[in-house]
């Protein structure tokens, strides 16, 4: 039978993941942690798993390159994809938070900006307020827009708190908490319904 493809996202996801599945007794010989390889197998042959960009994995689950997926919910809130949320593995815990300096107040008719790695996020949680802003996407270092006066404020994944502390920002506003999540592409929900649940049962025994 087709191995049922499982995209991971790269780095501590993937590290964590295989983790699970190797104590659920599902091995990857093959899997070294300084590897470049990209594509492995268990040793039934019956996964096969994809190491790709966090960003990319809801993609790849949408359109069918991936049967599954694990990926933070950071990254599946940004991408908006057509994906069934099947399991919180509760790993890689944070949360999305709107930070800034304290005690700033913008002035009367001033449109926010707001710098983020996470516009759609950003743009949906000022929308749902009903306060314009302007977003602004950056890829990394995003504490830096406020300090350099880039931004008025960021929306970012805050875990320790460390960054926001180093840099003088403060969170002014808690949004979602984020773990790690187990994603599905619809289709292979149903036609390969007896492999996704296997799987989803072997992370859960890892898991216990
Ligand atoms: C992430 C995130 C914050 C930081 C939060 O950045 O965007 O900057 O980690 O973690 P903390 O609360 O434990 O300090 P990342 O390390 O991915 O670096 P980046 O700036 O390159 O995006």
């Amino acid at each position: 039978m087709k191995p049922i493809t499982l995209a991971l996202a790269k780095g501590r996801t993937a590290d964590d993941s295989i983790k699970l599945l190797e104590k659920a007794g599902v091995p990857f010989p093959n899997f070294s942690y300084d590897s470049r390889k990209l594509v492995f197998y268990d040793t039934s042959g019956s996964i096969k798993l994809i190491f790709v960009k966090a960003v990319d994995v809801p993609t790849y689950v949408e359109n069918g390159a991936a049967d599954l997926g694990i990926v933070g919910k950071d990254n599946i809130m940004e991408a908006q994809a057509d994906i069934y949320e099947i399991l919180d593995l509760k790993l890689g815990k944070c949360q999305f938070a709107v930070a800034g300096f304290n005690g700033d107040h913008p002035q009367k008719n001033h449109i926010l900006t707001v710098a983020s790695k996470y516009p759609t996020v950003a743009r949906n949680h000022f929308q749902q307020k009903g306060v314009p802003v302007k977003v602004i996407t950056l890829n990394g270092s995003v504490e830096l827009a406020p300090i350099i006066g880039l931004a008025d404020m960021i929306v970012d994944i805050v875990e320790t708190g460390t960054t926001l502390r180093e840099n003088g920002l403060n969170v002014l506003e808690e949004l979602e908490p984020i773990s790690t999540r187990l994603i599905v592409n619809k289709a292979s929900f149903t036609t390969r319904s007896e492999s996704v649940h296997t799987l989803i049962h072997t992370l859960q025994t890892g898991l216990e």
